[in-house]
């Protein structure tokens, strides 16, 4: 007998945006189709440029929609109806225009006013040119958007279509098919109804337009306890450093590079249940970077003063009453007296529980696999074995998940 998935039986509205990613969502139908889904399509004109109505129609089985007009007619499908009538309204590709007419409330489509008549979830799968994507204005749209309870999944980082690499490339449909299981087991899991913040990854300081200040933080444990939270059903923000990472499913992935994003992301997303600050954030940046590139020359080598860079951990720990996440988790990467450190550490930064890991270079644990922590809070500490980076954060999910259970 197959499995009967989360996405069974359910009604997906999907929104196709007008971008050339637009062709991936045929074959996302199929699959949402093998999984049970019965799927409506909403194509926005300038989607009608890359994939055609016929094919889309020919794969959901239903008429697809595009005229907010056609619609007006009541003896047809009202467009608020059609919005109800689904459990989760999902755009793909989002393009940059279509979530700046969401963020501004318009309706001058179909698309859009079924986005703004709707009372149901909607996820968003965006795709665009890298320096779209990281345009301010995009950024600021993806907060908003975040803050008003958009799910995000993607983009992720890769080639483009236009020739340019980094983020902005359309989910691969398997990852859009796990995040939307994952929208729909949240109702279930212990953290159901919990927002959790995470950071993860390193930060890059700029010194001049190409060169930075970097560590060797993977990333891998802080996407890793993302992941696990999300599937105890947590609604997981996830703010990432640069890094090589897959986005986890089910995540909203908030990209950033410096330490001063780092913070002023994480601010976005707050208010949040819970904080981890997996990510390795430098302690220091330059502290006046330079406009163009810094050249050798006979003034000899330049000395870079440095200044401090916020404390995003300390930050979040030292919020107010009322604003300070009930539980906020530190990490501590040590090379020596790991427990002294930590101990010490967990006091100066006012955070409830902080995980103490080994990071000599004789462990590994910078880039690898595998972790061995101690979890320290003001009531004691555990020592947990050596378990790998997946292990370690499926543990810690549990345990967030213990405290807000019991
Ligand atoms: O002080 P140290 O960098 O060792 O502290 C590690 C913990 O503090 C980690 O949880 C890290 O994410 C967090 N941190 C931070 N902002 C900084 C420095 C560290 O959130 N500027």
């Amino acid at each position: 007998m197959t499995k009967l998935t989360p996405l069974h039986g359910k009604r997906i509205l999907l929104i196709i945006g007008g971008g050339i990613a637009a062709y991936k969502t045929l074959e996302l139908i199929r699959r949402l189709a093998d999984k049970g889904v019965r799927v409506r399509a909403i194509m926005t004109k300038a989607a009608h440029e890359f994939v055609t109505p016929l094919s889309v129609s020919s794969l959901t089985g239903e008429k697809v929609y595009t005229d907010l007009f056609d619609l007006t007619d009541e003896a047809e499908m009202g467009h608020i109806q059609l919005s109800r009538d689904a459990d989760l309204l999902l755009v793909a590709p989002a393009t940059a225009d279509l979530m700046a007419r969401m963020v501004a409330g318009m309706a001058n489509d179909l698309a859009t006013t079924a986005l703004l008549a709707t009372d149901k979830p909607v996820m968003v799968a965006p795709a665009m040119n890298v320096r779209m994507w990281e345009h301010k204005s995009t950024q600021r749209n993806i907060a908003q958007l975040t803050q008003d309870g958009v799910g995000f999944i993607g983009p992720d980082d890769g080639d483009m279509a236009c020739g340019e690499f980094g983020p902005g490339r359309l989910s691969e449909t398997p990852d859009i098919i796990a995040a939307l299981e994952n929208h729909f087991n949240t109702s279930t899991g212990p953290l159901a109804g919990r927002h959790i913040l995470v950071t993860s990854g390193p930060t890059h300081e700029p010194i001049d337009p190409v060169r930075y200040l970097a560590n060797r933080s993977s990333g891998k444990q802080g996407h890793a306890i993302a992941g696990s939270l999300a599937s105890l059903g947590a609604q997981v923000t996830l703010v990432a450093g640069p890094t090589a990472q897959p986005n986890p499913s089910g995540v909203t992935v908030v990209p950033v590079e410096t330490a001063r994003q780092m913070l002023a992301a994480c601010q976005t997303a707050l208010p949040a249940d819970g904080v981890i600050c997996a990510a390795a954030v430098a302690d220091w940046r330059v502290a006046q970077d330079a406009e163009q590139k810094m050249k050798k020359g006979p003034d000899g080598v330049p000395a870079l003063a440095l200044t401090e860079n916020p404390d995003i951990l300390a930050t979040i720990s030292q919020l107010p009453q009322g604003q300070r996440p009930a539980l906020v988790v530190g990490f501590a990467a040590e090379t020596e007296k790991v427990i002294e450190h930590a101990t010490a550490k967990l006091a100066r930064k006012k955070c409830d529980w902080l995980v103490a890991n080994d990071v000599s270079p004789e462990s590994g644990v910078m880039g690898g696999d595998m972790n061995t922590v101690h979890v320290l809070s003001a009531t004691g500490r555990d020592d947990w074995p050596q378990l790998s980076k997946t292990e370690v954060a499926d543990r810690l999910a549990r345990k967030v998940a213990d405290y807000f259970t019991s």
